[in-house]
């Protein structure tokens, strides 16, 4: 949102690293992604959410565009182990499906992942998700209007608790001097019998 122009060239070369990298379109691999565009805060666990179909075994790469610059992430076949670069090892978890999840992700991980289903005949297909990852502060904001929230909720209730006291108290006082003037006037009613 901040800056659409450089997303927007980030998205053209993560495209065009992809098409480069292999053949656009196979002709056994479909590829699903239900959510091409994904926020996130900071230290959230992000799932990069796919599904794929095709003949036999796949082998499935996921690779990061950034503008720190863009490498492989992680790269498997279902069912066997799975090659993490250095950079993303303990913090990511694949799936047989092809999706990959983020732990923690803090905003160095936003930009353009590519993910790439490459069925053993050689056909494949890739796909994109954009990530955006908002940062702590944003929170901390969040946090800090629901605590002065707070604060003027207590504030509201101790008054209108000091209002009623006052109240009490008032008709307290006005009842003691009603019974004060009653027996005054007793007083004074007993008096004119005297007289
Ligand atoms: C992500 O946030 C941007 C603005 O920051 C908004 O335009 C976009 O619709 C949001 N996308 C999703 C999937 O929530
Ligand atoms: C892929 O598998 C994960 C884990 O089982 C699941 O949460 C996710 O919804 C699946 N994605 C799709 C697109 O089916
Ligand atoms: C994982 O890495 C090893 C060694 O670099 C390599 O031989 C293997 O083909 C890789 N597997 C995948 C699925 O990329």
């Amino acid at each position: 949102m901040r800056r659409p122009p450089r997303a927007l060239a980030l998205g053209l070369v993560a495209l065009c690293l992809a098409q480069a990298a292999r053949p656009p379109h196979g002709p056994g691999v479909s590829l699903y992604i239900p959510q091409p565009a994904i926020n996130a805060s900071a230290a959230e666990d992000v799932l990069l959410s796919v599904d794929y179909a095709c003949e036999g075994v796949p082998t499935i790469e996921w690779r990061h565009a950034s503008p720190r610059g863009q490498r492989t992430v992680a790269a498997w076949a279902p069912g066997g182990p799975a090659n993490v670069s250095r950079s993303h090892r303990g913090r990511v978890c694949t799936f047989p499906n092809g999706s990959l999840q983020l732990l923690g992700v803090g905003v160095p991980d936003a930009g353009y992942y590519v993910v790439t289903v490459t069925e053993r005949r050689g056909g494949s297909r890739f796909g994109t998700i954009a990530l955006q990852v908002s940062e702590v502060l944003y929170e901390d904001l969040h946090f800090v209007a629901v605590f002065l929230a707070l604060l003027a909720a207590v504030a509201a209730v101790l008054v209108s608790l000091l209002w009623v006291c006052n109240r009490c108290a008032y008709k307290l006082r006005a009842g003691r001097r009603r019974a004060l003037k009653e027996s005054a006037v007793e007083v004074l009613e007993l008096q004119d019998v005297d007289c």
